[in-house]
């Protein structure tokens, strides 16, 4: 939700904090706009709507030359997305301009307290408390950094702010509380940023920045302190990916990049986690073997696609562990009072690892005394920051607003925590163990294999583009893909989609079924579990007998869903547990080309950003 950007350095600041806004558009989309310092004042420009506008804008009145300057893309949370809502906002004398992600709870009281001081405000936003409170603490003496001090610590709520004053050139102010801030060093010259993709095309040596703590950037040196003014403890690292990575390397859309990406997204989240005798090791979990073996719960939480990963997780986790386990939505989880002991393992799954929700969640887990584990694809995040153990994905940088390599690289990642908690409490055997994980091991290959069969399914999405409906059915794992299937629907093709367990239709839902609609299968394996396989192909029989048409997905040889099919897709043979993994990539593809016959943009659906930050 909103991407912020700061530079100093030698560089046009307009063309370096404009490029990483471009690179940080999928947080939000609403309205983009930059501020720079310049002669004893600050110049801005910003647009409603997509960056493009802004841009359009800057080619035809351009900011004045300035290594000093800050950006911004939002998500509108308080005021409409139109130009006076657009952020930075500045003080009546463009002494000041700040950006801000997340909200000001106590914004209300605040703002009330400036206009009865005489401050004047231009829009409707939360932030521009902050551009005038900063005007009113402010003293040259102690400058910038301290006055954002003594700010934050009057504000509730989340946020990340940054901040230019006139009279400070060559000064950048940055703070968060519950909102991602990371900082990149340069060479004599410093940047920040939502995440590390805005400066990752000049250095890939990253600080990401604590709560509650400021951080003042200057061409040669950072300086980190908390709200107090205490200095803060900082740890460096170094980004794994590069430019490149953040590229869309010559496809149309950074989704239809990170779909292809899947064989070697899982293949990166599979490195190094086996060992020479096939047996699982998962370096950054730092809870002790006793403290997995204490454990009597398992809590799942998790929202939108990773919360699917994590209903998937509860099926591998009781099979292979026997330790019950609750999946829960993280935006519920902390308001019905769960019931949480020393001995509960939460497991947080997400692909930002600054989903607000979530993090909530996970806080108040730790607050009952329960165990975190985080299972998330972003290094030095928040969540896995605030757990007490983490599992990294290592899918690489996820752009596109729909969840595509996170979520399969979620899957596995958390196979291998199920199967780390059977290794380590002994409820299967070290054979056992090395024959799942090299069954994960094939996956890659696998993926590969079916994504060279997708353009069946492109075409009959571009067929589709007039339905009005498409529902999703699925038992046992086969049911969160089908969640997976509506909701990449739902928010590319703005369609209405809805996955249901497949049992459960005819409770209810199978009223909605009229001639021709069309209807998604995920049919399970013939092999072993039969059961299910049979009682799939029984729920297909009744919605076929009511005109649907049936797209069914269904593994190589069942040749027992062939007479009910009116589209057949095929995806390779794996194990019941396993089949979520290559079962979800047609669903991926079809959402994907459907959007696009119906003309919309992919990577940026409306309304929506990647990274929700506020609850
Ligand atoms: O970063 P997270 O995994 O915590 O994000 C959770 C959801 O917001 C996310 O999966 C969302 O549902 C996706 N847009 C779905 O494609």
């Amino acid at each position: 939700m909103c991407g912020i950007v700061g530079y100093v350095g030698s560089l046009r600041a307009d063309d370096v904090v404009l490029e990483g806004l471009r690179r940080l558009e999928y947080r939000g989309y609403d309205s983009a706009g930059i501020a720079v310092v310049t002669e004893g004042t600050v110049a801005s420009a910003k647009r409603a709507g997509k960056l493009v506008q802004l841009e359009t804008a800057l080619s035809e009145s351009a900011l004045p030359a300035s290594g000093t300057g800050i950006g911004h893309t939002r998500w509108a949370t308080h005021g409409a997305p139109n130009d006076r809502n657009a952020h930075p906002h500045l003080t009546r004398a463009q002494s000041i301009a700040v950006v801000h992600n997340g909200i000001i709870e106590n914004f209300a009281r605040l703002r009330a307290e400036l206009e009865d001081a005489d401050y004047e405000f231009q829009s409707e936003t939360d932030t521009e408390v902050v551009a005038h409170l900063l005007d009113s603490v402010y003293d040259p003496a102690t400058g910038l950094a301290e006055a954002m001090r003594v700010v934050c610590r009057r504000l509730d709520g989340a946020f990340t702010l940054v901040a230019i004053h006139a009279d400070e050139p060559g000064v950048v102010v940055g703070a968060r509380r519950n909102s991602p801030l990371v900082v990149g060093r340069g060479d004599n010259e410093n940047f920040l940023g939502s995440d590390v993709s805005a400066f990752i095309g000049y250095t890939r040596k990253a600080i990401e920045l604590g709560q509650d703590q400021v951080v003042e950037l200057r061409t040669d040196s950072i300086t980190v302190t908390n709200f107090d003014g205490t200095p803060a403890q900082i740890t460096e690292y170094e980004v794994t990916w590069d430019a490149e990575a953040a590229e869309k390397g010559g496809y149309d859309y950074f989704m239809l990049k990170e779909i292809a990406e899947q064989p070697q997204a899982v293949a990166d989240t599979l490195l190094g986690r086996i060992n020479d005798d096939g047996l699982l090791v998962l370096d950054e979990m730092r809870l002790s073997d006793d403290d997995l073996r204490s454990v009597d719960k398992i809590v799942l939480i998790a929202c939108g696609t990773a919360y699917h990963a994590g209903m998937i997780a509860k099926y591998a986790i009781e099979h292979w562990t026997r330790i019950p386990c609750e999946i829960e939505l993280a935006s519920e989880f902390r308001y019905r009072d769960p019931i949480l002991t020393r001995d509960t393992l939460v497991i947080a799954i997400s692909q930002s690892g600054e989903t607000m929700d979530t993090l909530m969640a996970l806080r108040h887990a730790r607050e009952q005394g329960a165990r975190v584990l985080a299972v998330c694809n972003v290094n030095g995040s928040t969540i896995p920051r605030e757990s007490d153990a983490v599992v990294y994905t290592h899918a690489g940088p996820e752009i596109a607003v729909a969840s595509t390599k996170a979520f399969l690289t979620q899957v596995v990642a958390v196979h291998l925590v199920a199967l780390y908690l059977a290794q380590v409490r002994g409820t299967k055997w070290g054979e056992e163990i090395r024959h799942h994980v090299e069954q994960l091991a094939q996956m890659p290959s696998k993926i590969e294999e079916l994504l060279t069969t997708m353009e069946p399914v492109r075409e009959m999405a571009a067929s589709m583009a007039d339905a009005q409906t498409v529902l999703f059915i699925g038992r046992h794992v086969g049911y969160p893909v089908a969640l997976e299937g509506a909701l990449k629907v739902k928010e590319l093709a703005y369609m209405h989609a809805e996955g249901f367990a497949a049992g459960e239709l005819k409770h209810g839902p199978i009223a909605l079924l009229e001639e021709g609609m069309p209807v998604v299968a995920i049919v399970p394996s013939p092999r072993g579990r039969s059961i299910l396989h049979d009682k799939v192909i029984s729920n297909i029989q009744e919605v076929r007998a009511r005109g649907a048409r049936m797209i069914v997905i269904a593994e190589e040889g069942d040749t027992d869903v062939e007479p009910y099919a009116d589209v057949l897709i095929r995806i390779p043979a794996v194990p019941t547990l396993m089949q979520p993994i290559l079962a979800v990539v047609p669903l991926q593809v079809f959402a994907c080309a459907l959007a696009t016959a119906k003309g919309f943009d992919v990577d940026q659906p409306r309304n929506l950003a990647k990274s929700v930050t506020v609850e």
